[in-house]
């Protein structure tokens, strides 16, 4: 089955251009997860194209929703993630909810390189964004992000941040289109289980030194 399917896509596509997507492929498994990119963007009304999606900040009571539509928290969870330094954001469609974009003022647990991320004063973070596979390709993250920095600016913020795998291209689409410039990137790795952080580079790397806090050998 593996040979008819691979005969297949050489003959819709033409061998060079299997044998290039492969080597992508391959390049993008050994290099992956290894460099997080960090954007940035002025917190100000931006306009959003006149669609049927509502966006909406979450309250506690949307907690069965999330737990059945995005899945990632059971419902006590979510309740209990939303405070006052951390939101999260919601877009639905006809009643389905399809998005969800939490947002940090206080710190947040970034998982891949072990470190608390605290967004410099006046700011916010962005992250865990999730847009259900249904409905991706929409729009929907950029429409969720444009609505994130008008209420940030709503709110008195200056800053709008978030982070993205180096090799995440959907999610790297979908946040250039909400206007987001890239600030500084860290790049991390791990070898017998031991991960290396190398420090923030770009434009903004001071400001990264100060948004990244390892944990100390201590386990979350
Ligand atoms: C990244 C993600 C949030 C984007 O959400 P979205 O609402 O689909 O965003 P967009 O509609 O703007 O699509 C962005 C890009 O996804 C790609 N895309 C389009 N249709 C797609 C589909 N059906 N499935 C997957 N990706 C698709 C396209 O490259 C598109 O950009 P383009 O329209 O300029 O070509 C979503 O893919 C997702 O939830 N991924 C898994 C979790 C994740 O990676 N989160 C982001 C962490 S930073």
């Amino acid at each position: 089955v593996i040979l008819r399917k691979a005969v297949a896509r050489v003959r819709a596509r033409g061998l060079r251009e299997v044998w290039n997507l492969s080597r992508e492929r391959i390049r993008e498994q050994i290099s992956s997860g290894d460099t997080l990119l960090f954007l940035v963007r002025s917190a100000e009304h931006v306009g959003t194209d006149d669609t049927s999606l509502i966006f909406k900040q979450a309250e506690a009571s949307d907690a069965e929703l999330y737990a059945r539509d995005i899945g990632t928290d059971s419902a006590a969870t979510f309740q209990r993630r939303l405070t006052v330094g951390t939101r999260c954001f919601l877009v639905t469609d006809g009643g389905k909810l399809l998005h969800a974009s939490w947002v940090a003022t206080d710190r947040s647990w970034a998982r891949e390189i072990r470190a608390y991320l605290v967004p410099p004063p006046g700011s916010e973070y962005v992250y865990e964004s999730f847009t259900r596979a249904d409905a991706r390709g929409r729009g929907i993250y950029p429409f969720a992000l444009k609505n994130i920095v008008s209420i940030a600016a709503k709110d008195g913020l200056e800053k709008v941040w978030i982070a993205v795998e180096a090799d995440n291209e959907p999610s790297k689409k979908a946040i250039s289109k909400a206007g987001f410039e890239l600030a500084f990137e860290v790049s991390y790795r791990r070898r017998w289980g031991r991960l290396t952080i190398d420090a923030p580079t770009g434009p903004e790397a001071e400001t990264g030194k100060r948004f990244i806090h390892q944990a100390q050998g201590r386990e979350k």
